[in-house]
């Protein structure tokens, strides 16, 4: 089991209290390491207007893309419990935007479980920009 390196475990954690969770109680923290090595942050958002609401993982992807990078090398998930939170569909799709399918996710929960996978393992198939490239004639 690969184990998570100090610092982002110490940025998961300390996201997961920043999360926005007030209508599912359901904290979520993201950290995504991109191409420069740099790591970006994210935590859920939500809102009053229920399909508003933002995945942490999104956040930190957005958060990566706003700084200016557009390669996603590893992905760390954490949630409170007992089972680790996997991404959810929307967040895979929009994780394959900017990452290859051997990269690793990390889903980790803050009572120990762990779950090591790839995005291609999640998401296998996805939809890319390869896909709208086609000649449509
Ligand atoms: N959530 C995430 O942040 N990431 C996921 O991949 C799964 C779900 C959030 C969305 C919502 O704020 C809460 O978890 C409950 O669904």
């Amino acid at each position: 089991m690969p184990k998570t390196p100090k610092k982002v475990l110490e940025k998961l954690h300390q996201l997961l209290d920043r999360s926005y969770s007030p209508y599912s109680g359901f904290a979520v923290a993201a950290v995504v390491k991109s191409g420069s090595g740099r790591l970006y942050g994210g935590v859920n958002v939500e809102n009053a207007a229920y399909p508003l609401s933002r995945c942490a993982e999104q956040s930190a992807t957005l958060q990566m893309v706003s700084a200016g990078e557009r390669e996603v090398l590893e992905v760390w998930v954490l949630s409170r419990g007992k089972q680790p939170a996997t991404p959810c569909g929307g967040c895979r799709q929009v994780l394959s935007e900017f990452a290859h399918p051997n990269v690793p996710v990390h889903c980790l929960s803050a009572d120990g479980p762990e779950l090591h996978t790839t995005l291609g393992e999640l998401l296998p198939h996805a939809f890319n920009k390869q896909y709208l490239q086609q000649d449509q004639t």
